[in-house]
């Protein structure tokens, strides 16, 4: 269902500060939680640079996008539970909130002054179907809740291979990983 796009940008927004309440209250598995905040965030980011940013003046935005994206890589390199975990989840947590303060503040209500209805309609639209297509290609299609359910996604079995240093891990698919990271022992 079509809704605009000042909509659908602010709900991946609350939906990223429920992934970081999470992780700060320490519920669940914390690599499933973090894989998941990975595929959404990176897909959000995505998406707002080639659907939304280009038709407004975003050059800083897309600066902080490639700041939260090393803090994020940071979090997905450590080890949950350790002190490095917790800088790294305190760093990326202050990074996005600023940036998303400053989208809500200023960006999205300077996009709704200067577009109409039917545009704003027609953006959510262009925005959603990319940010899902990240999301897609992120979680092996399996969608980024998944990995509440046990079954490891995609883009986990990568993180995970990411760390064990598998070579080859950027051609193989998700049975690959699996057999990869069997062998490697981890
Ligand atoms: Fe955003
Ligand atoms: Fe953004």
């Amino acid at each position: 269902m079509a809704t605009d796009v000042i909509t659908l940008i602010t709900r991946d927004h609350r939906k990223v500060e429920t992934l970081f309440e999470r992780l700060k209250k320490k519920e669940g598995d914390p690599r499933a939680t973090v894989a998941e905040l990975h595929a959404l965030l990176t897909a959000h980011a995505r998406a707002e640079e080639d659907r939304v940013y280009p038709g407004i003046d975003a050059h800083h935005e897309v600066e902080e996008h490639k700041e939260a994206e090393v803090l994020l890589d940071a979090l997905v390199r450590a080890e949950p539970g350790t002190a490095e975990f917790e800088e790294a989840l305190g760093k990326l947590v202050e990074a996005v909130n600023h940036h998303v303060e400053e989208e809500e503040g200023e960006l999205l209500p300077k996009l709704a002054s200067q577009t109409d209805a039917k545009e704003l309609e027609r953006l959510g639209a262009a925005f959603q179907k990319r940010r899902d297509e990240e999301l897609t290609a992120l979680t092996g299609g399996a969608g980024p809740r998944s990995s509440a359910d046990g079954e490891a996604t995609k883009a986990e079995l990568y993180k995970q291979a990411q760390q064990a240093d598998i070579p080859g891990r950027s051609q193989m698919d998700k049975e690959e990983l699996e057999e990869a990271l069997r062998k490697a022992g981890s």
